[in-house]
């Protein structure tokens, strides 16, 4: 039995059902059966599944075995210079971006909270805003990292505060102004602000939802972008980005079912935020995909969920191991990636902590990119199992 995502299903393989409980695995399509088509993959996906469980033995065709990202030739080679510099060390950078990552999960709950009585407190919203761009422009790396590391009792708000920094990078990259900047980060933080208008019977329904409450679901878009409509002075293009982020490039997505161009480009910016972080968070029915991982599940829905375009500026903008990313050596020993490296995606900065036995040692800092370093990255590694604390590395980093 093999576990994969969805969007890897073709036809001719056989589903075959894990025996699991589906309330603790809503998202896992579990019929026992041979997919047919193409067709089925995309309803499956559309009806909002995300796992499968296959036998290869008695597939037609077998997925192919998950590729580290450093040898996915596919993604690699769409790796480039990235446009946007470093500018503080990170180090220093950590202790800023950890107070504005708090303090925005905080204004989280705090509006969805307060929305459902029918008050929005945007003020402060700003301010938050601010701070976050001011951060990505210091250092990016800072917020990138902790928008995987930092843990929180909830997903959903540091869901909202994470595509709010993917989404505003994202702007950055492309080198929009600082205005158009402040835009695409405030739709992320706001793009699922509909969700807490939605009956919460439904919305935290334990098990799968019926047709009826599944389009109720659909709504939330339109229902966050309604309750907008009535701040005063908000802008088109965050309005925008809160209707269109689950619209998709081929007209399978909600709530309007656009096609292609007619979604505007920050729907689909907004949309993609959400799904990498969906995909790289951890939840309680589901483990986290390494970053390397849902980029080459994402590269899939090419011209399909979103334009190629969109995809591979996101890929080109995460890397290949994203700062905060705990990785083993070919030697054995153990640390996390400090500083990317644009021109050699594959050889980043690494702060080596713990040595070939996994015995801790003094930090080493290590540019795997300088003749003279003679180590590779082997594999990626959940920093619980390497018992690193990356957050905390990374503050003692002075790369
Ligand atoms: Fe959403």
């Amino acid at each position: 039995m093999k576990h994969i995502h969805i969007s890897e299903l073709k036809p001719g393989m056989r589903v075959v059902n894990p025996g699991l409980n589906w309330l603790a695995h809503p998202y896992l399509y579990m019929d026992d059966t041979v997919i047919e088509s193409e067709e089925v993959v995309q309803k499956l996906l559309e009806e909002g599944y995300q796992e499968v469980y296959i036998d290869p033995s008695r597939s037609e065709q077998v997925p192919p075995p998950a590729p580290m990202m450093a040898e996915d030739q596919s993604i690699v080679g769409l790796l480039g210079a990235s446009s946007v510099k470093a500018r503080f060390p990170i180090g220093e950078e950590m202790l800023f971006a950890t107070s504005v990552h708090d303090d925005s999960v905080k204004y989280v709950r705090g509006f969805m909270r307060d929305i459902r009585s029918g008050k929005l407190n945007m003020a402060p919203a700003a301010a938050i805003l601010e701070r976050i761009v001011d951060s990505l422009e210091r250092n990016a790396d800072a917020l990138i990292s902790l928008s995987r590391l930092r843990r929180t009792d909830s997903y959903t708000y540091a869901h909202c505060v994470n595509v709010a920094v993917l989404t505003a990078l994202s702007a950055q990259h492309q080198g929009k102004s600082r205005d158009q900047v402040f835009a695409y980060g405030m739709a992320g933080l706001f793009h699922d602000l509909g969700k807490s208008l939605i009956p919460p019977a439904v919305l935290n329904a334990p098990r799968k939802l019926n047709k009826v409450e599944r389009a109720l679901m659909k709504e939330h878009p339109r229902k966050g972008y309604e309750q907008l409509l009535k701040t005063p002075g908000i802008r088109t293009e965050v309005l925008q980005g809160v209707l269109y982020h689950h619209e998709k490039y081929n007209g399978s997505g909600y709530p309007q079912g656009l096609t292609g161009n007619e979604v505007p480009e920050i729907g689909f910016a907004v949309g993609v935020a959400d799904i990498y972080d969906a995909m790289t968070s951890k939840r309680v029915y589901k483990e986290a995909l390494f970053p390397h991982r849902a980029l080459s599940i994402m590269y899939k829905m090419s011209d399909k969920e979103l334009p190629s375009n969109v995809l591979i500026r996101f890929i080109r903008m995460m890397g290949v191991y994203p700062v905060g990313s705990v990785v083993e050596m070919n030697d054995g020993s153990r640390g996390v990636v400090s500083m990317s490296n644009p021109a050699q995606p594959v050889k980043p900065v690494v702060s080596l902590v713990r040595d070939p036995l996994g015995e801790p040692m003094p930090m080493q800092v290590c540019d795997l990119a300088a003749a003279n370093c003679g180590l590779e990255i082997r594999r990626c590694i959940e920093p619980e199992a390497a018992n690193i604390d990356p957050a905390r590395v990374l503050a003692l980093s002075s790369s």
